[in-house]
């Protein structure tokens, strides 16, 4: 009895060494480098139309069909701005089950706001950790945008996995990202400015283990997961001068909320309040040089069906 109980209680040590190593990992520090206050909820409500009409016009990319859906996940959905205005580009009549994730709540909209004849539902959830088995196999398309800020480059394999788990057999998969020459300029050469904003974000981005060309690798491990037909889309601000206004006011205003986190980051300043005040005087320089030159945003659409 007594060597049954020695054994099991070293059997439960193991256990127990071996699940705390495993939730400290996903318990992981968060990267993110941007705040969760009202003012950056609207600017990333703000933006959203420029990120649509960045890759012509509708939320859902032109290549996945939009007959037949009925069920939609919005991983990483900050404000929900993405799912919010989904309907209205859908052609169905059908009642739609739209469902936001995101890590944090905080900038979830007021339940009372959402009057629609759809279901909309919101829920705290990491993507790095496995969905509820209620969510596997249930939606139609699954979307992601403006994570490059937010993972590490040692999540994404889990996070595909998870994500790959929650589509029905034929849905789609569509995350927008940028890589670190989402912000440009069309200078030659780029004056010391614009390489030093670029500069601050690609050095934080190393420092903190995070993908400097999230949309490539996103690419690759949509392949690696077992989704077919995976095309990554490319986006850019330069040859459409319908867009430019648009690129500049959203180069501008993702600068000032980037750079302080970037610069703590990067180990340039060592705290935040010095970081915004040296971030502002650089955002104001920088707005004044973009009446000068052309800024121009990168962006990529990768796509895949599982
Ligand atoms: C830049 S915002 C983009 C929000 C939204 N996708 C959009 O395009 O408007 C990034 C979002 O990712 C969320 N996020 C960060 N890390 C996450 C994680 N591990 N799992 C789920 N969401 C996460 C943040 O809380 C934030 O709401």
């Amino acid at each position: 009895m007594g060597a049954l109980y020695a054994l099991l209680s070293k059997a439960w040590q193991r256990a127990r060494k071996f699940l705390a190593r495993f939730s400290s990992f996903y318990s992981d520090k968060e990267v993110y480098l941007l705040d969760r206050n009202p003012l950056e909820s609207s600017r990333l409500n703000a933006q959203h139309k420029f990120l649509v009409d960045l890759i012509g016009g509708s939320p859902i990319h032109p290549s996945i069909p939009t007959e037949n859906i009925t069920a939609v996940a919005d991983i990483a959905t900050g404000t929900g701005i993405w799912l919010f205005t989904l309907p209205a580009a859908l052609p169905t009549t059908n009642t739609l089950y739209l469902h936001g994730f995101d890590i944090s709540s905080a900038q979830f909209p007021n339940q009372t706001d959402l009057k629609s004849t759809h279901e909309f539902h919101l829920s705290i959830q990491d993507i790095r950790t496995r969905f509820p088995p209620e969510h596997r196999n249930r939606y139609d398309i699954i979307h992601l945008r403006l994570l490059a800020g937010a993972l590490k480059q040692e999540d994404y394999p889990r996070a595909m996995q998870n994500i790959y788990e929650l589509l029905k057999p034929g849905g789609y998969l569509q995350w927008d990202d940028g890589d670190t020459s989402v912000f440009d300029t069309a200078e030659d050469p780029r004056s010391p400015l614009a390489v030093r904003m670029q500069n601050i974000i690609s050095s934080a981005v190393v420092k903190l283990g995070m993908c400097p060309d999230a949309p490539t690798l996103i690419e690759h491990l949509a392949r690696e997961v077992g989704f077919e037909d995976t095309v990554r889309y490319s986006y850019t601000t330069l040859d459409r001068p319908y867009l430019h206004d648009a690129a500049r006011t959203w180069l501008v205003e993702v600068l000032r909320s980037l750079l302080p986190k970037s610069m703590v980051g990067s180990g340039e300043v060592a705290d935040e309040k010095t970081a915004v005040d040296r971030a502002e005087s650089l955002v104001g320089e920088f707005e004044g040089h973009c009446k000068d030159i052309l800024p121009v945003v990168n962006w990529h659409v990768v796509v895949a069906r599982k």
